[in-house]
C-alpha cells in the first residue's frame, strides 16, 4: 500500500504557492485574485479600460483574445470596450502621445500588461487602495506602497461614492484581470489542472484493484 501511494503522490501535481511580492510593508494587503471568477475579470475589464487606459496601455493584449477568455461576445468588446480605432484582432494599445503625458506628468505612464508579474498582484492591489490625502503633492494624493507616485488619484471620486468595501472589491476586479493580462494562459492551465486531478483520481480506482489482484497471494 505504501508504495502505491508513494507513486500517487509522485504523480499528483504539487501548487507552489505564489511567490511572494517586494516590500510594501504595514500597507500591503491580500490581493482577491480568482482567474476563475469571469464575472469579477469581466468588470474589472470594464473598469480598467474605461478609467486607465487614457493613460496605459495593454500592449501585450488582443481584444479578440480578451473577448474569447473572459467570455464576452466580440460585438459587445468592439462596442463598449474598443475606444480606439482598432479592429478586434489589434492589441490594446491606446492614443495617448507617451511624450506628451511625460510632460504631463513628468513620467510616461506605463504599459500595464506585465505590471502584476513586475510588481506583484499584491502590490497593485495595494497601491489601487493605497491613495491618501496629501497637499504637498501636485494632486493632493500621495500612496502608501508608491511614495510621491506621479499618478494621479483617478479613482478618488469613485473612492467617495462607494463605501469601502465596495471600493475594495472594484479594485480587487482591476487587479485579478491585470493578473490574467500578464499571464492569460495560466487561466486555461488551472481549468485544465482540475481535470488532470479529477483524471488521476479515476485512474486510482483501476489502480486499486490491480495492486489488490498483484499482491493477494503475497500477503
Ligand atoms: C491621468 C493618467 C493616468 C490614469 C488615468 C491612470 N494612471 Fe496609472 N500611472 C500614471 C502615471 C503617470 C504613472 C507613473 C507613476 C510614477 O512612476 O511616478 C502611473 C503608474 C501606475 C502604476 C504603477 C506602475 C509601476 O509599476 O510603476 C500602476 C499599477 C497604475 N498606474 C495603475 C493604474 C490603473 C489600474 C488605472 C485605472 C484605475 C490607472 N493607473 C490610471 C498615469 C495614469
Amino acid at each position: 500500500m505504501r508504495k502505491l501511494m508513494i507513486l500517487l503522490l509522485t504523480l499528483l501535481p504539487v501548487s507552489l504557492p505564489a511567490a511572494g511580492g517586494g516590500a510594501g510593508g504595514e500597507h500591503m494587503k491580500e490581493a482577491p485574485v480568482n482567474l476563475q471568477d469571469q464575472v469579477s475579470l469581466q468588470k474589472g475589464a470594464q473598469l480598467f479600460v474605461n478609467n486607465c487606459m487614457g493613460c496605459h496601455s495593454m500592449d501585450y493584449l488582443r481584444y479578440s483574445r480578451m473577448a474569447e477568455d473572459l467570455d464576452i461576445p466580440e460585438e459587445l468588446v468592439q462596442k463598449h470596450l474598443n475606444f480606439g480605432e482598432g479592429k478586434v484582432g489589434s492589441s490594446m494599445t491606446n492614443a495617448v502621445n507617451k511624450d506628451e503625458a511625460e510632460d504631463w506628468f513628468g513620467v510616461a505612464p506605463p504599459d500595464l500588461t506585465l505590471v502584476t508579474r513586475r510588481r506583484s498582484p499584491d502590490w497593485v492591489y495595494s497601491y489601487l487602495t493605497g491613495f491618501y490625502k496629501d497637499d504637498s503633492q501636485a494632486y493632493g494624493y500621495n500612496n502608501h506602497v508608491f511614495k510621491n507616485a506621479a499618478m494621479p488619484h483617478v479613482m478618488a471620486d469613485m473612492e467617495q461614492e462607494l463605501n469601502e468595501e465596495q471600493f475594495n472589491s472594484a479594485m480587487g476586479d482591476i487587479t485579478n484581470f491585470l493578473t490574467y493580462a500578464g499571464e492569460p494562459h495560466r487561466q486555461e492551465s488551472e481549468r485544465l489542472g482540475v481535470y488532470v486531478l479529477v483524471f488521476l483520481f479515476i485512474l486510482l480506482i483501476p489502480a486499486w484493484f490491480l495492486y489488490k489482484e498483484y499482491w493477494k497471494d503475497v500477503d
